[in-house]
């Protein structure tokens, strides 16, 4: 496509992320959106309705206050550090064969065009906390009610540290996004593109648990506390993290995507060889099946924790599998970034009952 005619409504995925944080598509200045049919709740308060944006397409205030202006109620910043990180370099976003996968896979096919999954690799960068504390701050403001604001939060692995010190920064990052006005906090637990401790945490509940002990007792127990995790095809391994867990958070958030390396149709692998993220509509099934898994798990145990699905949401249907599985509510990353209509789609599916 020839550049110029390229839309200019939705992030582009051959800029860098610099260029889009400062590209970002006018807020729609329609009428306000209608509240969807029924009564939603997320994490006891009151919402607009279910659809929120995951951790991922809102790089600062005016991309949450784009996709606020286009039917999605739950709008989660995306992650956040105690320092700046600097971008992956491009590609951050290749791609992918879009078979429905289960998690076993090792290897995932690039594809010549979107097809509705692509590999993920940005690397959580961050902007230095006073730049996103007053962006924050801005952005609470300029939210309708019923909508509400989450941020994402990660602790940055230094040299010499253990896991007490990373829970002290997964805290800081929670406290300063609370006092900026954050509604609620989503600490990342799960991020495959980063091989340290603080990517992989919802692999070891123990220190997941020491962790969410140190936000929940640096944010006070008012605060919404959400955990973001992976994929666990382990039932055990499943309900030991969300046991072990789930004493100090309000709800788990999943799936994260399905990590896998990325192969070119001359074999050669992408990233060095490196795990990425899929993300997008092959991960559905597996991510609907995983909370299905949560939700028995959390009934036999009965914990006090919502379940938020994220995974290949792209229609209603897709909303009404993950509520059906157990979830209360759903965040959507890859398709409101490959078509912004969206959320808008999803509400006029819904209300007219073709879900
Ligand atoms: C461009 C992009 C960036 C992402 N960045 C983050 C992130 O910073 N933190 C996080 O917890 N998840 C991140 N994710 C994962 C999403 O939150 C979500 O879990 C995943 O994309 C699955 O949802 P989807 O199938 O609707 O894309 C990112 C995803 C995408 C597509």
């Amino acid at each position: 496509m020839n550049p110029s005619e390229r839309p200019r409504n939705r992030f582009q995925i051959d800029q860098s992320y610099d260029w889009n944080f400062a590209h970002v598509p006018q807020a729609v200045e329609a009428s306000p959106i209608e509240k969807l049919p029924g009564d939603w709740k997320f994490c006891g308060k009151t919402v607009n309705s279910p659809l929120g944006i995951a951790a991922g397409p809102l790089l600062n205030g005016d991309w949450v206050r784009y996709y606020a202006s286009l039917g999605f109620d739950l709008l989660t910043y995306k992650t956040v550090r105690s320092g700046v990180r600097e971008c992956y370099p491009l590609p951050n976003l290749v791609p992918v064969s879009s078979e429905m996968m289960d998690g076993t896979e090792e290897v995932t096919p690039a594809a010549s065009e979107m097809n509705g999954t692509w590999a993920v690799s940005f690397g959580m960068p961050s902007k230095e906390p006073e730049f996103w504390k007053n962006d924050i701050r801005k952005t609470k403001q300029s939210l309708n009610s019923g909508q509400l604001l989450s941020v994402s939060v990660v602790g940055s692995m230094q040299d010499g540290w253990g896991i007490e010190e990373l829970g002290a920064d997964y805290a800081q990052c929670a406290a300063w996004a609370v006092e900026s006005g954050a509604d609620c906090v989503e600490m990342n637990f799960s991020c495959p593109n980063v091989c340290s401790e603080d990517g992989q945490l919802f692999q070891n509940p123990t220190e997941a648990a020491t962790v969410a002990e140190s936000v929940r007792k640096r944010i006070g127990s008012d605060v919404p506390l959400l955990v973001k995790i992976g994929f666990l095809p382990d039932n055990e391994e499943l309900a030991e993290l969300l046991l072990k867990v789930g004493e100090f958070v309000n709800a788990f958030v999943s799936t994260n995507s399905l990590p896998t390396q990325v192969s070119q149709a001359d074999g050669e692998l992408l990233f060095s060889g490196a795990s990425r993220g899929i993300c997008g509509r092959a991960i559905r099934e597996a991510s609907v099946d995983q909370i299905r898994r949560c939700r028995t798990i959390v009934e036999k145990h009965g914990l006090p924790v919502e379940l938020i699905g994220v995974g290949g949401i792209e229609t209603a249907a897709d909303v009404r599998q993950y509520l059906d599985a157990g979830a209360s509510s759903v965040q959507l990353a890859t398709a409101p970034m490959v078509n912004p209509q969206v959320g808008l789609l999803i509400r006029a599916e819904w209300s007219e009952g073709t879900d």
